[in-house]
C-alpha cells in the first residue's frame, strides 16, 4: 500500500516535530501510512547570513520571503520526485474544509505534498508560479505557515483508512458530509452531578437510537 508523504519546507522544524511525533500522526508513520520530511529553508539562504527575505519593492514595512531560497528548496525536493505538488498556506488561499481534506485523503496513495511555510510579513508574488494549491485556514492572519501545515496534515492523515482505530469513526463524525454536525455523545457515568444521559441511548433499540441521533445532528 502506498503512503502519503509530506515534505515541509520551514525555518522552524522544531515547532512542527513534536506534534507529528505524537498520537495519531506518529501512529500513521509507524503503520507506514504517512511520512513526514523536513527541509530547512535556511540551508537555501543567500550570502553569509543565509538570508531568506528582503525588503519590498515600492517600500512598506516588513520583509518578504525571496524567490531564490524558495525555488531552490522546492526544486531540491522535486529533483527526487518531480510529481510532488506544492501547497502554500496563505490567508488569501482557498478556505480549507472537510471536503478538501477528504479529496486529499482519497488520492493519498503515493501522493507527495511539499508544504512551504512562509514567515515574516509575506512572500514575493512570483513564488506563486511554483505553487499548486494556495490554502487558507480562515479569515485571520497567523505569523507563519507552520500551524496551517499541521492542520492540513492532521485533517488529511486521520482520514486515511487504517490511521484511526474505528474505520467508521472518521465517517460518522462531525462535518463528514461537509456541513452536518455530529450528534451529542455520552459515556459513563449515567448521572453526573444531576445531568443524566438521554434514556433512549440505553434502550438497546438501534432503530430509535439512529433516529434520535439523526434528529440531534446539528447543521453547521
Ligand atoms: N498564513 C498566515 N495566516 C494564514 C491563514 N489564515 N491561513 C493559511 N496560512 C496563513
Amino acid at each position: 500500500m502506498g503512503m502519503i508523504k509530506f515534505t515541509i519546507i520551514t525555518l522552524f522544524q522544531e515547532a512542527l516535530e513534536p506534534y507529528l511525533k505524537t498520537s495519531m500522526m506518529w501512529k500513521a508513520t509507524e503503520k507506514g501510512l504517512a511520512e513526514f520530511d523536513f527541509v530547512n529553508l535556511r540551508n537555501f539562504g543567500l550570502g553569509p547570513h543565509k538570508s531568506v527575505d528582503d525588503t519590498p519593492y515600492g517600500g512598506g514595512d516588513g520583509m518578504l520571503l525571496r524567490c531564490e531560497p524558495v525555488f531552490n528548496a522546492i526544486e531540491s525536493v522535486k529533483a527526487k520526485d518531480p510529481d510532488a505538488k506544492v501547497i502554500l498556506p496563505t490567508p488569501v488561499g482557498e478556505i480549507w474544509d472537510q471536503k478538501m481534506a477528504q479529496n486529499f485523503a482519497e488520492t493519498a496513495e503515493n501522493a507527495h505534498y511539499i508544504i512551504l511555510c512562509p514567515h515574516y510579513e509575506g512572500y514575493d508574488e512570483r513564488i506563486l508560479s511554483i505553487v499548486d494549491y494556495k490554502i487558507s485556514l480562515g479569515k485571520y492572519v497567523l505569523t507563519g505557515g507552520e500551524l496551517p501545515a499541521l492542520i492540513i496534515i492532521d485533517s488529511v492523515v486521520r482520514l486515511i483508512p487504517g490511521v484511526l482505530g474505528g474505520e467508521t469513526s472518521a465517517q460518522i463524525e462531525s462535518f463528514s458530509d461537509g456541513d452536518n454536525l455530529e450528534y451529542p455523545q455520552y459515556t459513563k457515568p449515567y448521572d453526573f452531578r444531576g445531568m443524566t444521559v438521554p434514556d433512549i441511548l440505553l434502550s438497546g433499540n438501534h432503530g430509535e437510537i439512529a433516529k434520535w441521533r439523526a434528529e440531534h445532528s446539528g447543521k453547521a
